[in-house]
């Protein structure tokens, strides 16, 4: 019998949870974060089996998958792009007919949105996306979690993501701020503005929630009055051969101190998804220092350290944001309404 209207279901994308589940959501993390830190147990997935799929790199989606899988009292088995067949001998549906026999959930981290759409077609359990070239929907979990636990709201919070805004992130800010009421600016150059299909998506949720969407690439007026910048990677997984582009047009967009004082909000909180390049202790980071003579890209290393970041915390979020998602969609849970 299904207990609730979540049990059974994939996330693939953010537009497959309404406003208020992606609100439910965001208080299930929170309730579960609570009983992690006071050491309540919460096995809401004792004897589930979890396969882990990664194509690309990863630290904290990795880890928050993982550590949520064993406080949850699942087994969580992390399948490498190197260790399966995948794609190379078997075909995504094969591959997924399989796996869903053997687990009961699966994460996919990858380049193409359209493997993860086959493997939720065909495993027959939920499938969820751990980040695609198009999307990153349990990031957003976490983000919105931070914001939440920042300002105590969500509805009529002014979100301005600078830098590349038309990657994953990018787009997946821009639709679940946009679901959830948040007011989204995305403040890049013309050439990086967001797919028009995902600006035409941002608008139609946003003509449902209130929130107010835009798009710039003035820096002052678009970070005038930000209760949260937010800023990602110039060069996402994938993209290697952009840097010199990237810095080239990315360069003014940078989150820096000038930037904050711009906001006019002595109050503003960075977040991140993470990793940042705001150093260059990094094998990347001395490479671009040497090439390109920067120790810096998206955000320098003093806003990085200072008390306006709010990034590690919103990296812990991830865990138990995950956490709610894969409890939400298999533990049978009794939720009574979203
Ligand atoms: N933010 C995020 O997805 O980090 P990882 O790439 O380390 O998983
Ligand atoms: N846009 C980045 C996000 C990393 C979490 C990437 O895809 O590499």
């Amino acid at each position: 019998m299904k207990t609730s209207i979540f049990q059974g279901r994939s996330f693939i994308a953010e537009k497959d949870f309404n406003r208020e589940e992606l609100n439910y959501l965001i208080d299930f993390s929170a309730h579960l974060k609570a009983l992690k830190k006071a050491g309540i147990p919460h096995h809401y997935l004792e004897g589930k089996n979890i396969a882990l799929l990664f194509e690309k790199t990863s630290t904290r989606t990795r880890a928050a998958f993982t550590t949520a899988a064993i406080d949850l009292g699942a087994h969580p088995e992390f399948l490498g792009q190197n260790d399966i067949q995948l794609g190379k001998k078997e075909s995504v549906a094969d591959t997924a007919k399989v796996l869903g026999r053997m687990f009961d959930g699966i994460e996919f981290r990858g380049f193409s949105q359209q493997t993860v759409e086959t493997l939720a077609e065909f495993a027959g359990v939920p499938v969820w996306n751990g980040l695609t070239d198009d999307w990153h929907p349990t990031q957003m979990i976490a983000d919105f979690l931070t914001v939440q636990e920042n300002f105590g709201y969500l509805k009529g919070i002014n979100m301005v993501y600078v830098g590349d805004g038309r990657n994953n992130v990018a787009n997946s800010l821009l639709v679940t701020g946009a679901i959830l009421g948040v007011n989204m600016r995305i403040v890049t150059p013309r050439s990086l503005f967001p797919d028009k299909s995902i600006i035409t998506l941002a608008n139609q949720y946003a003509a449902q929630s209130g929130a107010i969407i835009q798009m710039t690439d003035d820096v002052p007026l678009g970070v005038k009055d930000a209760h949260v910048l937010y800023t990602d990677v110039w060069v996402s997984m994938g993209e290697e051969d952009k840097f010199a582009e990237r810095i080239n047009l990315l360069t003014p967009y940078q989150i820096n101190r000038h930037m904050l004082d711009l906001t006019g909000n002595e109050e503003v909180i960075v977040l991140h998804c993470l990793p940042a390049f705001h150093d260059s202790q990094t094998e990347y980071g001395q490479r671009i220092a040497k090439e390109f003579g920067i120790q810096e890209m998206e955000i320098t290393d003093e806003v990085f350290r200072s008390s306006n970041g709010r990034q590690f915390e919103q990296a812990e979020n991830r865990m138990h944001s995950i956490k709610a998602i894969m409890a939400a969609t298999l533990g049978n849970l009794f939720i009574p309404k979203a």
